[in-house]
């Protein structure tokens, strides 16, 4: 396989392929039902009250001071913030200017320092990378992985429980998406012959990838002048594609999961694409499954005939089909628990027990890790879901209440749920482990969005027999709960959910309980100018270098948000506006809605998350490959408004001649103090990630994928990698943890 390339606009992830082919809404028919702003939200919608606690990404469980303000919380209860944040906070760092070098810049006054780099080892007896493709690879599952994404920091006490409160001690838990194979191996990956035919001939290399994807857990410290990870923490620990897992939820033991390794669907082994997370107020970690299917391989003019009408939709929807995207199973001989074999999806057994027709089938999920116990089994929890998971954001914990958790689908077209737990919320559960997670994720609703044109929204139930998901489905006849959460999807597809512009990471204002939403960027064969809408409104052309190539669609992305109604996350409507639209500042009018300048621009948002102990401050990452001519990736600050503080806006559209009006709401202009550029990256990296010290006086942020475009053949040629970052001279480019600190000790951002 290649490096990934760049070639157009939404290239970044080049899995990120729509298989959406359903007729759902795109509803331009609807504009005419539009309501003022103004009525709208006369209606409650807002304030949200104090019962609104925390939420997400590093929030909920991990990121520290801020966890929720449990009613009655038993010990160990989450101790208050050491450092009064202000009621309302401001932005109080000097903006970043946009840059094309090779290194990692933050404002004056704060200090980025390398923590944590592909690699790097988690053992006692491990020795250093040595970033040439030489390292051995039986010890790669105790090196850090590739491609650091979504994290979460677990303050831990002395007596090695958890403190979200911990200012100095941590277990950071972080993704491993994906790989830049380039840079693995002596020479990259070794492939033998094309097309259908081509095999991975050294079965090193591919044991090195089965570990360099997954999770790392790491114990984190705080010096007396700098962060470091503990090499020999008892803590640290690697999950990967050889980890096993059990089901848990509606698909559990059921056929739809059954393979070779798992004859009666219980279990299987691994993770991958692990891209955002999420976490649980018991104190777990959840990481999730984004562009797994294309590590299947599944010949389709071989395949297909041995398959029934079902599972060739299903496979359709999802996209699995290709020689799979590693390769992984092409090596031979294959061992007697079938490592490699495992990733063909093919027919060629008698049963499904006698094969892994089904794996496809046991990837695409939320999936529980609990840190504090390094030998436990992580849970994949069916009841949230399969699909592109980017994320799942923890919504507001309150005692006596469900919890929530919303949930993006990243792939064009695709849309945005939530979850509702049956269980409410009993603050004894705190600690509780993967046991908690049984009680509180294994049984409840799911749900997905359908924004209106007139600035409401609806949550649809995907369960059998509403909604259109029956078996007299005529796209699809589901036949049983399995069937739905397996194929959730389809079901949405049935309920007439709103297809969005690729949703990625979900992030819940700990101050209002609204929902954020990134919708990082579609292009025009996806979304073109007679399918907006007025969550996806913008049509546009971004013109990108000297020579002006064109970009078109919506290559920029935007951030929706949304309140449930009655500040109630349990609620089945909901109101939204567009918070901001990425763009060029130098864009037109209708194209650069938020009024983006040169201190806060930006293209295809991805990563979003409220830092908890500078409560409503939200931090903002970028997935560019749109504005990479003039910048690259970076993270912003920014505090936001509330839904509906902006104005009701009808914007010009314009295709080459075709020129086409679209109603939206779009959210109150940011300015530089509610938007401020805090960090740029080096050269072709994604800034993905990010997490806090229990005291909000250290940030983590992920540098993902420097140098990721660099040609294959320049691999005998240091001199024309496209990044030498963190290690400069003529190094090979590793994706690393940074940790971010200020000068003078303060909060971040502030
Ligand atoms: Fe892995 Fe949707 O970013
Ligand atoms: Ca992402
Ligand atoms: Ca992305
Ligand atoms: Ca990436």
């Amino acid at each position: 396989m290649t490096a990934k390339t760049h070639n157009e606009i939404a290239a970044i992830d080049p899995d990120d392929i729509g298989h959406n082919s359903s007729p759902n809404p795109s509803f331009n028919d609807l504009i005419a039902s539009r309501l003022s702003r103004r009525h709208l939200f006369g209606l409650g919608v807002g304030t949200a009250g104090a019962a609104l606690l925390q939420a997400c990404g590093g929030g909920g469980s991990g990121s520290g001071g801020g966890f929720p303000v449990l009613p009655a919380a038993p010990a160990p209860a989450p101790a208050p913030a050491p450092a009064p944040a202000p009621a309302a906070p401001k932005l109080g760092f000097t903006a970043v200017a946009k840059s094309l070098d090779d290194v990692v810049s933050v404002p004056p006054g704060y200090t980025a320092s390398v923590l944590y780099r592909l690699g790097d080892p988690i053992a006692a007896g491990v020795p250093a990378y040595a970033n040439d493709g030489t390292d051995a690879p039986a010890t790669y599952d105790k090196r850090a992985g590739d491609h650091h994404d979504g994290m979460t920091f677990f303050g831990i006490n002395a007596s090695n429980k958890w403190d979200p409160a911990n200012a100095s001690r941590g277990l950071l838990a972080m993704n491993h998406e994906a790989i830049t194979p380039l840079f693995l191996h002596p020479t990259g990956q070794t492939i033998v012959g094309t097309g259908n035919a081509a095999v991975r001939s050294v079965a090193d290399e591919v044991q090195r990838e089965f570990f360099l994807h997954g999770v790392s857990v790491i114990e984190v410290n705080k010096g007396a002048s700098s962060w470091s990870y503990k090499q020999d923490s008892s803590f640290n620990r690697r999950v990967h594609t050889l980890t096993e897992m059990t089901f848990s939820g509606p698909a559990a033991n059921t056929d739809y999961l059954k393979t070779k390794f798992s004859t009666d669907g219980s279990k299987t082994r691994g993770t991958l694409n692990n891209c955002a997370n999420g976490t649980t107020p018991w104190g777990t970690y959840l990481t999730c499954e984004e562009n797994w299917a294309g590590y299947f391989r599944r010949i389709t003019a071989t395949d297909n005939p041995s398959r029934s009408a079902k599972e060739l939709a299903a496979f359709t929807r999802y996209g699995v089909a290709g020689t799979g995207r590693e390769l992984w199973s092409t090596v031979t001989p294959d061992t007697a628990d079938n490592i490699y074999g495992r990733w063909n999806a093919q027919v060629t057994g008698a049963t499904a027990t006698d094969d892994y027709r089904n794996g496809a089938n046991t990837y695409g999920w939320v999936v529980e890790i609990d840190p504090f116990t390094p030998g436990s089994t992580p849970k994949k929890r069916t009841a949230l879901g399969r699909m592109g998971h980017e994320g799942a954001c923890l919504g507001p914990v309150v005692a006596g209440k469900p919890l929530v958790w919303y949930m993006g689908d990243d792939s064009r077209n695709e849309y945005i749920y939530k979850f509702v737990s049956t269980k409410a919320w009993d603050a004894a559960d705190i600690n509780g482990g993967l046991a908690a997670g049984d009680k509180y994720m294994d049984d409840g609703k799911l749900y997905v969005a359908k924004f209106n044109a007139d600035g409401t929204g609806v949550w649809l139930e995907l369960k059998l027999g509403v909604n259109g998901i029956t078996a007299s489905n005529p796209a699809y006849a589901f036949g049983d709960a399995a069937d739905v959460v397996i194929n959730v999807r389809l079901a949405a597809d049935a309920a007439g959910a709103t297809k969005m512009d690729r949703p990625e990471w979900t992030a819940v204002n700990p101050k209002t309980g609204e929902v954020y939403v990134t919708l990082t960027n579609t292009n025009a064969a996806s979304r073109p100018i007679t399918a907006t809408d007025a969550a996806n409104p913008r049509f546009y052309n971004d013109p990108k270098g000297v020579a002006a190539t064109a970009q078109t669609g919506n290559p920029n992305g935007h951030i929706v948000r949304f309140a449930d109604d009655g500040a109630d996350p349990t609620a089945l409507s909901f109101k939204w506006d567009v918070y901001l639209f990425g763009a060029r500042a130098t864009a037109s009018a209708d194209i650069n809605l938020s009024g983006l300048v040169a201190d806060n621009d930006f293209s295809s948002p991805d990563g979003l998350w409220f830092s908890s102990v500078t409560s409503g401050l939200l931090w903002l990452e970028t997935d560019d490959g749109a504005y990479t001519d003039v910048t690259n990736c970076m993270l912003l600050g920014a505090v936001p408004g509330k839904v509906g503080d902006g104005a009701a806006k009808t914007i010009t559209n314009v295709d080459g001649a075709t020129t086409r009006t679209q109603a939206t709401f779009v959210g109150k202009a940011p300015g530089t103090d509610g938007l401020r550029r805090f960090l740029v990256g080096p050269k072709d990296c994604e800034i993905t990630g990010i997490a806090e010290s229990g005291d909000g006086r250290a940030l983590f942020v992920n540098i993902q994928h420097p140098g990721e475009t660099t040609a294959a053949a320049n691999i005998a040629n240091p001199a024309l990698f496209g990044s030498h970052w963190p290690e400069g001279g003529n190094a090979r480019p590793r994706s690393a943890t940074v940790v971010i600190t200020k000068n003078d000790g303060g909060l971040i951002g502030l």
